[in-house]
């Protein structure tokens, strides 16, 4: 080990809503384990997080909410910091870059690049909406992809190809506030050369750092290839850190140069007089904790930053994952396709852990990955209560059968204990080396071995049938059982910290370190220990049925609100009109057609003695609700035989943007047979 410490950060959340399971499988999750892991190691770790808290996202929301910038990120910043405390998300510190310490250090950090001449200075034209009196960067315009063409993409990414672009690259701008196409305007900005840094940045990446993972290394490594550009690191805005220059009121940082720097200045809040050493002494190392969309800012830019500062550490790794898919869809805030973490919480209590195992086992580390909650069912159900739950209600149940709660001694040991304990300490390593080089999800893989051999040495042993006839070997077998359920509760505490907690609660196992375990003598003969109860719950068909419906009405709702009316038809002539002969109608009785299920049958007074309509709204209406309504029909259609019943006119409906009818029924005082004109 050549370093001394490690200072752990995660990607800072936007702060224009809550977080979701795609940012726990991503970052959080992972982060968490790594850090209780090293902690448990005994080495010296922060973890770092906080809110993003500038940006145009965030302005574009409150414009839309009638309520200020400070208001949105207010809301979200609590949602998210409790959220991520229930969760167990074991920060040293989780701040916000609207905070007076982060504007002080963003400020000193863009003024030494400023006063260094880190900076290029240009004049350039930029898009710029004439109603809403302001330039329009980032997200503030929308339009079609220069290079995949997509539509509705964004001023600074296109998010169906991925490509990062410029405001001014997009074919058919549109201003996000006023949907006008927005005119050039001359401004002034400030750049950060990165073509100064290529060739550093490539020697540092590509020869220094081949052991970064293949997805990490290889986007760092296409950018560099294409050759890095100058970025602007100013934008004309009004939300975000000012500039420190003379003159430019009106001028903020890009809320991407100002974001990363929160690292610095949450460390300082927390750290005041010792954050120093955490960023700038060569025995600290550097881990961010990152989704793939945000590589090319921590492998590239932030690293541009901090080389261009002089004085400050570059990132050691960046274990960056893909990303986790919902149910088979992209998780989309904005088409509230997500399982949110704080409605999560609410919804299953007390299952903490069960998420984190989840989204730990099917981890995208290497690929994207998709979280179902069938899948999630499986995985509590059949891991965690079936293999970890099981093994350890075993020990302790049998336990205070045949020893009243206590540890019993251990006699001889035989092959038997030995095997046992040599697999354990065969996982022990695996697992340590897995969660080394971020594999969390193959060390968790470790962790329940280790349970799975428990469960197959209570099977080979059966203490419940030795107990009738050798008390002596009834007592290793569940002293060694004993000693196991110690050596788990070690293994999973990254992963599970709740259960680890109550489970070591349970056996009166204090301070438990990294490396005790894999000790077969971590319970002293003759302690009473305690019943933990159930470890973990089973999850039922009902809460698996309860959470998708959830989903489809979150995506019925978004099929609504993304309705629009169909265009209009050519034009026609009120003479083609009049041939309608559309009429007021009061529904008499209403019946199912028989072997029709999509027909119901009409009677209808329609003033000129009534008439049989049979119509295909069957699937959204019960005959008898429509007995009494008025409705309107055409009157002069040719008779047709529908299922053999002879129906005489169509009643008029509109379509629902789920493509579901309701019939027109007009109010008022209405006489059957009046004309519709
Ligand atoms: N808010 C960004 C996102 O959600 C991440 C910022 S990470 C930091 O994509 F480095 F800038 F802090
Ligand atoms: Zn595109």
């Amino acid at each position: 080990m050549n370093y001394k410490r490690t200072l752990i950060t995660t990607a800072l959340p936007y702060a224009n809503g809550p977080v979701h399971i795609g940012h726990l499988a991503g970052v959080y999750v992972p982060a968490d384990i790594y850090a209780r892991f090293k902690r448990l190691k005994g080495e010296e770790v922060l973890l770092i997080g906080g809110s993003d808290e500038h940006g145009v996202p965030i302005t574009i929301k409150a414009k839309k909410e009638g309520v200020t910038p400070q208001d949105i990120v207010d809301r979200y910043h609590n949602i998210i910091k409790e959220s991520f405390r229930e969760l167990g998300i074991s920060f040293d510190i989780y701040s916000r870059t609207t905070s007076q310490i982060h504007t002080e250090t963003a400020t000193e950090f863009f003024k030494t690049l400023y006063d260094k001449g880190e900076f290029v200075e240009k004049t350039s034209m930029q898009l710029y909406d004439e109603e809403a009196n302001q330039f329009l960067a980032d997200r503030y315009v929308t339009g079609t992809c220069p290079h995949c063409g997509a539509e509705g993409a964004y001023g600074d990414q296109c998010e169906k190809c991925g490509t990062s672009l410029n405001a001014t690259d997009l074919i058919n701008p549109r201003s996000a506030i006023t949907g006008n196409v927005p005119v050039l305007r001359e401004t002034k900005h400030w750049y950060l050369p990165l073509d100064k840094w290529q060739g550093f940045l490539s020697d540092w990446i590509l020869n220094g750092h081949k052991e970064w993972r293949p997805n990490v290394y290889g986007q760092c490594k296409s950018w560099l290839e294409m050759g890095l550009q100058p970025r602007a690191v100013s934008r004309d805005l009004d939300w975000g850190v000012p500039l420190p220059i003379e003159g430019t009121e009106g001028k903020v940082m890009y809320v991407w140069f100002d974001a990363p720097i929160g690292y610095i200045s949450n460390t300082r809040e927390l750290l005041p007089d010792s954050w120093e050493k955490w960023w700038k002494d060569p025995e600290t190392r550097m881990i961010h904790f990152i989704g793939k969309d945000n590589i090319v800012f921590h492998c590239i830019v932030f690293p541009a930053m901090l080389k261009a500062e002089g004085s400050y550490n570059l990132p050691d790794n960046v274990p960056a994952n893909e990303f986790m898919n919902l149910e088979d869809n992209k998780i989309s805030t904005s088409k509230n396709w997500a399982v949110w973490l704080h409605e999560y919480l609410r919804e299953l209590p007390g299952k903490q852990d069960a998420l984190r195992y989840v989204l730990t086992a099917n981890a995208p580390e290497t690929k994207d990955n998709n979280f179902t909650w069938k899948d999630f069912q499986t995985h509590n159900n059949s891991e965690l209560v079936a293999i970890l739950g099981n093994f350890v209600n075993r020990a302790i149940v049998l336990d205070a059968k045949f020893f009243n709660s206590v540890v019993p001694a251990t006699g001889e040991l035989t092959d038997t204990e030995t095997g046992l304990w040599k697999e354990i300490a065969a996982l022990k390593d695996s697992l340590t080396d897995k969660l080394e080089n971020f594999h969390f999800r193959d060390a968790l893989k470790d962790a329940m071995d280790m349970a799975r051999a428990g469960n197959r040495y209570l099977q080979e042993t059966e203490p419940w049938k030795i107990a009738k006839t050798d008390m002596v070997r009834t007592a290793t077998v569940l002293n060694t059982a004993l000693q196991l359920c110690a050596v788990l509760s070690i293994a999973f505490e990254p992963f599970m910290p709740f259960m680890s907690a109550k489970l070591q609660k349970a056996l009166v196992l204090k301070d438990a370190t990294w490396d005790m375990l894999g000790a077969t003598d971590l319970l002293p003969a003759g302690e009473k220990i305690n019943d933990p109860g159930l470890l973990f719950e089973k999850v039922e068909d009902s809460v698996v049925e309860a959470q998708i419906r959830k989903l489809k009405e979150a995506q019925k709702k978004n099929v609504i609100d993304a309705w629009k009316a169909p265009a209009q038809k050519e034009e026609t002539a009120f003479e083609d009109f009049e041939k309608l002969d559309i009429r007021i109608g009061k529904v008499l009785e209403c019946a199912k057609v028989k072997k029709a299920d999509k027909l119901l049958s009409f009677k209808i007074d329609d003033g000129m003695g009534g008439r049989t309509i049979v119509s295909g709204i069957a699937k959204y209406y019960k005959p008898e609700e429509l007995v009494g309504k008025t409705v309107c029909f055409i009157a002069n259609f040719p008779p047709r035989k529908l299922k053999g019943i002879e129906s005489r006119g169509m009643l008029l409906s509109a379509e629902n943007p789920d493509g579901s009818l309701t019939l027109i029924t007009p109010e008022g005082p209405l006489k059957p047979g009046s004309c519709v004109c």
